[in-house]
């Protein structure tokens, strides 16, 4: 199956919607409409959770700029499930009808810029590249031992990451493009997920 998923435009939402956002309901509403699949809602709330956290911890935002990364992070794979050929495309025009802030949809976008043809611009964008494949990377980590999140630490996720037949579907070339765009190195963000990262819904 050949398909594309480039969105073959780089410009999203509308200006003038700068500060629209959906509440914390509408967005787990959306989320549970649209993922019945629990695994993926799981992924998608580790990664709001992890964003929001990021927001206010490490760039200091209010909390009304912090709930656009968790959005952004909460939605960024809602239409995966039910939309694979054209993922990306699909929630990014839902939250166009919607009026969101376009730096939600851009942030979106960002997540992939191999498939989706976007590269991230604000740290928004490149934090949700960065905290996506990680995040899933710590999870599929947690799911194999006894203990799962308890007691992981980053020695023991720096190995797995190192043996390519973990978790192979996850892209280490993903990983290290991501990281090539910010200023934090690998082990910084991978204690930052421990210590955010719910380990259930
Ligand atoms: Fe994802």
């Amino acid at each position: 199956m050949e398909t594309s998923l480039n969105l073959g435009r780089t410009s999203f939402g509308d200006p003038v919607n700068k500060g629209n956002v959906m509440s914390t309901e509408e967005a787990l509403a959306l989320l549970a409409d649209w993922v019945p699949n629990e695994k993926l809602r799981l992924h998608m709330k580790q990664v709001g959770a992890v964003m929001k956290a990021w927001a206010l911890e490490r760039e200091g935002l209010p909390p009304e700029e912090a709930h656009k990364w968790w959005l952004a992070g909460v939605l960024h794979d809602a239409d995966w499930e039910k939309f694979p050929n054209d993922h990306c495309r699909v929630i990014i025009e839902e939250l166009e009808r919607r009026q969101l802030d376009p730096s939600i949809m851009q942030c979106i976008a960002s997540h992939g810029p191999k498939y989706f043809g976007v590269e991230p611009r604000s740290i928004m964008d490149k934090m949700i590249y960065v905290f996506d494949e990680l995040s899933g990377f710590i999870h599929a980590s947690a799911l194999v031992r006894p203990t799962r999140y308890e007691g992981m630490d980053l020695k023991s996720v720096l190995k797995k990451l190192k043996t390519p037949a973990f978790a192979a579907q996850i892209s280490r070339e993903d990983i290290t493009d991501a990281l090539g765009r910010i200023d934090t190195p690998l082990e910084e963000i991978i204690q930052f997920i421990l210590a955010h990262q719910p380990s259930v819904e």
